[in-house]
């Protein structure tokens, strides 16, 4: 038997023009976790998809085990044991959580019947292991996107792989998810699993893995031992160049006051704590950027949905945008008053998978580029142009589709897409969710550039280092509460992380 679980030999890929892998071989140690790295679009995702059947259709040869294999869907990777956390969720929304566990290979009571209580039973057992608290029989689509990576996972160990994909599986995750995952991964690890991680995040690299792969352009360009190189090594390998730093430099003047909010609360019928927000008060001046920071579930997104009209309930409280009081009920309205939502979950709420690269773009200013009764096509590809290169967003061209974007380059349409509506306020939940090194300093530059023209930004992120990097102030929300509010200069992850674990207990007996 060889030394090597997985060996790739001259893999290639293309679709149409774009040549996404380019003669990749690597083998792969049995039991190692090994770090997959490359900027937006450098094929790591296609080359995973080819190892879970994915992708069937493919040249060069894949063996698994030291035996040729070629599988023709993800069912055939599954018998050989490997399965596939996807980097775009992958859940059925209508559908249980158990379900969507053993969707496929449902358990059965005899011959005919589903074994409803089966399937929940061991839903709740593999999601206990993951130390996740969702129940097996809530609909999948109500879940917050960090829990529906949980599940996604448990779906996986309910295969029993032994050789698990992870494609970028903590852009989703809060700080301390990250570490339950770090625990589930270390046990996983312990049992013998070979594990493929796909991460744009070094400091998780640099954690876990035993070795790392780098792929630029679709093209094999080294494998390293962790031990023996750094990150910034890995980082120029990446981009094949040296990149610039994410020190922003100057700051930006604070102009005349945009948005102001009083005391806005949203109530949560049926749960204990009876509010999702309460008593939310803060401004936002030109050229701020707000940093909204706090653990999953604190009220990050509820807060800016609340803004953009996009609550499942209307909250209380006061919302002025210069002066006005605005009390958006719909999106539309919201945006009509001059704000737009980046959301954290691209996949659900972002992109139209059914339309090319430029409408997604351009879809919510078509009604400011018709000529008569019809969108005039110049106008609309200039527009969507425009963003593709200020965005540097790499696509075949206007006309492809959305899905054939790497996930990186989908998110940045879709921040294009807002930045087209000419908002006052932008708001940015999570945004470079996935989005590689290189790209990320180019949007910390756009989001500061946009600043000088004198937009205010309000921006969350799982990341402590990106808000600490962004924000001129930080929020702290802990249990829907405001549990602190810091300038540039005092705010430190410490005093984030503290706020942000003070319980909605603490700061109720505190007022
Ligand atoms: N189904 C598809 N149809 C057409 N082109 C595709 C398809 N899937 C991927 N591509 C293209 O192949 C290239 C590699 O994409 P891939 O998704 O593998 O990148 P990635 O390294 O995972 O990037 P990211 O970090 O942004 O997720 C990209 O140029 C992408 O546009
Ligand atoms: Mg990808």
């Amino acid at each position: 038997m060889t030394d090597s679980i997985i060996s790739m030999r001259g893999i290639g890929k293309r679709f149409g023009a774009v040549q996404a892998l380019n003669a990749v071989s690597f083998d792969v140690k049995r039991g190692d976790l090994i770090a997959i790295c490359g900027e937006n679009g450098a094929g790591k995702s296609t080359l995973m998809k080819i190892l879970s059947g994915v992708i069937t259709q493919y040249e060069g040869d894949l063996l698994v085990d030291g035996q040729a294999v070629h599988f023709a869907g993800t069912r055939d990777a599954e018998n050989a044991g490997i399965s596939i956390i996807h980097q775009e969720l992958n859940l059925v929304e209508q559908l249980s959580v158990a379900a969507n566990v053993f969707l496929g290979r449902e358990k059965k009571k005899g011959l005919l019947f589903r074994d409803d209580s089966a399937m929940q039973r061991e839903a709740a057992e593999l999601l206990r292991q993951l130390e996740c608290n969702v129940s097996p029989s809530a609909l999948a689509g109500t879940l917050r996107v960090g829990d529906q990576q949980l599940v996604e996972i448990a779906k996986a160990l309910s295969i029993q792989s032994r050789i698990l994909v992870m494609d970028e599986p903590t852009s989703a995750l809060t700080e301390s998810e990250v570490a339950r995952l770090y625990r589930v991964i270390a046990k996983l690890r312990e049992q013998g699993t070979t594990i493929l991680y796909i991460s744009h995040k070094m400091d998780e690299v640099f954690h876990l893995s035993n070795e790392i792969i780098v792929l630029r352009d679709g093209r094999f360009i080294s494998q390293l031992m962790t031990s023996e190189t750094n990150p910034s090594e890995i980082a120029r390998l990446m981009v094949g160049r040296e990149i610039e730093s994410l020190d922003l430099g100057v700051k930006t003047q604070r102009g005349k006051k945009l948005l102001s909010v009083k005391n806005l609360s949203l109530v949560w019928p049926g749960h204990a704590r009876g509010y999702r927000l309460k008593d939310i008060s803060f401004e936002l001046h030109e050229g701020e950027v707000l940093g909204i920071a706090g653990l999953m579930g604190a009220g990050r997104t509820e807060l800016l949905e609340c803004l953009f009209g996009a609550s499942q309930l209307p909250p209380t409280g006061e919302i002025c945008l210069e002066g006005k009081q605005i009390r958006p009920r719909h999106p539309s309205e919201a945006l009509d008053a001059g704000m737009a939502l980046v959301t954290e979950d691209r996949k659900r709420l972002g992109i139209f998978t059914a339309m090319h690269v430029g409408r997604n773009i351009s879809i919510c200013e078509l009604s400011s580029m018709r000529s008569g009764p019809a969108v005039n096509a110049r106008n609309e590809r200039a527009a969507s142009n425009s963003m593709v290169s200020k965005l540097q967003i790499k696509t075949a061209g206007l006309h492809a589709a959305i899905t054939s974007l790497s996930g990186g380059n989908q998110q940045k349409c879709i921040i294009g897409r807002w930045l087209l509506t000419k908002p006052k306020v932008l708001l940015l939940d999570d945004p470079t969710r996935g989005v590689d090194v290189g790209a990320k300093a180019e949007l910390y530059r756009i989001i500061r550039q946009l600043c000088a023209e004198g937009l205010g930004v309000i921006v969350t992120s799982s990341e402590m280092p990106e808000i600490l990097t962004l924000s001129d102030r930080v929020m702290v929300l802990s249990e829907g509460r405001q549990t602190a509010l810091f300038s540039r200069e005092e705010a430190t992850q410490e005093k984030i992380l503290h706020a942000a674990t003070l319980g909605w207990q603490v700061s109720e007996s505190k007022s």
